[in-house]
């Protein structure tokens, strides 16, 4: 294993900046920065640089991909929100990317309504965590060191 940190960016998208005040209910009662902060902690030990980005925007969640593509980042853990659900041009942008790819959900989206059984990033991505609330993106972070430290 290289000792050299390896960038990992950890997304997203619409609606994740109100957790802790969103539906507790469904998606708990920690917040995005309660989250990241944890996440952040978790990071120096997996041998991981991690960025945090959060839009409630299509075109600013394509860009930033963009920009991940361009720096070479090595890896992506994405909560797409209800993007999840409806966006190609989502999809496509991540399309790009030679990195690992996992996909994220606070709620179990096969429990839920139809229109959340469908993710347009499922089959692009190297796996998907659903249904763990807040501890599902401590997973992914684990998930992804051991990934891209064996690679
Ligand atoms: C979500 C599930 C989506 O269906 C929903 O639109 C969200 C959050 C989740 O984390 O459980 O915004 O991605």
């Amino acid at each position: 294993m290289s000792s050299k940190l390896k960038s990992v960016c950890v997304m997203n998208g619409p609606n994740l900046n109100m957790l802790g005040k969103r539906e507790p209910e469904v998606y708990g009662s920690l917040t995005l920065e309660d989250i990241n902060k944890g996440l952040k902690k978790s990071a120096g030990p997996l041998a991981l640089d991690v960025e945090f980005f959060q839009s409630n925007h299509e075109g600013e969640i394509v860009d930033k991909i963009h920009a991940l593509f361009e720096s070479n980042t090595q890896g992506i853990i994405i909560n797409p929100g209800a993007f999840t659900h409806t966006s190609v041009a989502l999809r496509d942008a991540l399309l790009l990317l030679p990195c690992p790819i996992i996909e994220i959900h606070l709620s179990n989206i096969y429990k839920r309504e139809s229109f959340r059984h469908k993710s347009l990033v499922a089959d692009i991505a190297r796996g998907q965590i659903s249904g763990f609330g807040h501890f599902g993106y401590q997973m992914a972070l684990s998930a992804m060191a051991d990934m891209i430290n064996e690679s």
